[in-house]
């Protein structure tokens, strides 16, 4: 019954999101859904924040690849379907911090693999860690320090973390940067959330 409502809500999203009765088109992967910006003729390419707006605007969220064998599929699944000329954006950043996070889930990347370019290269505003060393990893906390960076300046170039064309590596991109997006649904593995319920009559 939830997971009918669920669904439900979502297919009811989709058809009034983000402009009415437009119609859109979702992959099942693996067993996730995918909606990937570039399969749908009407949909725009956006800045990381816009990005991440319209997937909520369709009931998803920015995707995000905690294992190797996600984040396989989907670059595998982008080549095949031809898409190679192409970036698209994660949920993927470093916003403010020294670390890489999943917006949409709240985690680090995951310590065990890493599909980061090693930056050779190196440019003006680049944050120390963009070699994502292993080591310097977290090893598959859920809790991780977040230690917010001072400083507002230059947190966007090199702040959001896109799939690069044309072999999909990773690699930060300024958020700024008009590119495509990979939404996929919505989860929440890791809480139980007890909820209480309560009236706002008690206190
Ligand atoms: C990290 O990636 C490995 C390999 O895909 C996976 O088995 C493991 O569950 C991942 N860890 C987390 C915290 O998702």
């Amino acid at each position: 019954m939830q997971l009918f409502l669920a669904s439900s809500l979502l297919l009811l999203a989709a058809a009034i999101a983000p402009t009415r009765a437009q119609r859109i088109t979702t992959i099942q992967l693996d067993g996730v859904q995918y909606f990937i910006s570039r399969m749908n003729p009407y949909s725009p390419e956006l800045n990381y924040f816009l990005a991440y707006q319209y997937c909520r605007s369709l009931g998803l969220q920015l995707a995000s690849f905690e294992t190797k064998e996600k984040a396989d599929s989907i670059t595998t699944y982008l080549l095949n379907a031809g898409y190679n000329k192409y970036d698209f954006w994660t949920s993927g950043n470093n916003l403010g911090t020294d670390m890489y996070l999943w917006m949409s889930t709240g985690l680090p990347f995951n310590a065990t693999f890493n599909y980061m370019r090693r930056m050779s290269n190196v440019t003006p505003y680049q944050h120390s860690d963009d070699s994502m060393d292993p080591v310097d990893l977290p090893q598959g906390s859920t809790a991780p320090q977040r230690t917010a960076r001072h400083g507002t300046e230059h947190v966007m170039a090199n702040g959001c973390v896109a799939l690069k064309q044309p072999d999909f590596h990773w690699e930060p991109q300024h958020c700024g940067e008009i590119k495509d997006f990979i939404c996929e649904q919505t989860r929440c593995y890791y809480y139980n959330y007890g909820s209480i319920p309560v009236s706002s009559a008690q206190g």
